[in-house]
């Protein structure tokens, strides 16, 4: 195109902003359209499994009540993140997850990978009351987990739904679903939520050395 071209261009506003909206539609397509495509090629690692029932009711609790309002749980490829949390999140250790709970609103750290870090006992006393183990701690108290028990028939439901949907869960499984929960109170389910984040879905060692990536970005 001649200098005459864009000076028409340049002129018009109205041809300028369709022409720049044409322009920048192609490159978000450029970008976006791969990633629909692979989404259906990714497929769980061995050591990724579905969440066990008392870990899957565990998890409804998360929803139900919020939690990623506060804390998100993907950790971002950028050396102050993997520092601090660990490996960078990766979209195999969520293919169990429905809906899946990256998020991006920190008001609390990440919780990709808090399993493990603390004993199920800290984590009773910070849900009843988060400031008698984190005293300028702003996270809200739980306390009511604690009075509530699992329905348990709730719970084979939602393992033949996720079934459905394809998660392998065998009859087995699912039989024996109601035992793991009996007696079992929300907060314990929560717990062992917690407990089991990003334990067994780390990608392995040698992926580990290549964890940190130059790029010191340094965003929260
Ligand atoms: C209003 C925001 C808010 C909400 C909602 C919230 N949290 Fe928090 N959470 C925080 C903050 C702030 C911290 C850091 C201080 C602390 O440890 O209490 C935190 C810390 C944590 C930690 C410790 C993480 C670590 O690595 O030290 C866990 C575990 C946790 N929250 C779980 C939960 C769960 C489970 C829920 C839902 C039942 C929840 N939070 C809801 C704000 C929140």
């Amino acid at each position: 195109m001649s200098y005459r071209h864009f000076e028409a261009i340049e002129k018009h506003a109205g041809l300028l902003g369709i022409l720049t909206a044409v322009m920048v539609s192609i490159g978000g397509l450029a970008e976006i359209t791969p990633l629909f495509m692979e989404a259906h090629a990714v497929k769980a690692p061995a050591n990724v499994k579905p969440y066990d029932p008392l870990r899957l009711a565990g998890r409804d609790v998360y929803v139900r009540e919020g939690c990623y309002l506060c804390h998100s749980q993907m950790i971002r490829a950028l050396r102050a993140e993997t520092e601090r949390y660990g490996h960078y999140s990766v979209a195999e250790e969520s293919v169990y997850d429905r809906p899946f709970q990256w998020g991006s609103k920190r008001t609390g750290p990440d919780l990709a990978r808090v399993g493990g870090k603390y004993s199920d006992q800290w984590h009773l006393l910070h849900l009843m009351d988060p400031r008698q183990v984190v005293p300028q701690s702003n996270m809200p108290s739980y306390r009511w987990l604690a009075e509530k028990k699992l329905d348990s028939a709730d719970i084979q439901a939602r393992m033949r739904g996720l079934r459905k949907l394809g998660d392998p869960y065998t009859d087995a499984d699912i039989a024996g679903a109601p035992d793991a929960v009996n007696d079992k109170t929300e907060m314990d389910a929560l717990i062992a939520y917690l407990q089991g984040l990003g334990i067994k879905n780390e990608p392995v060692a040698s992926a580990q050395a290549n964890a940190a990536p130059a790029n010191d970005g340094g965003a929260p």
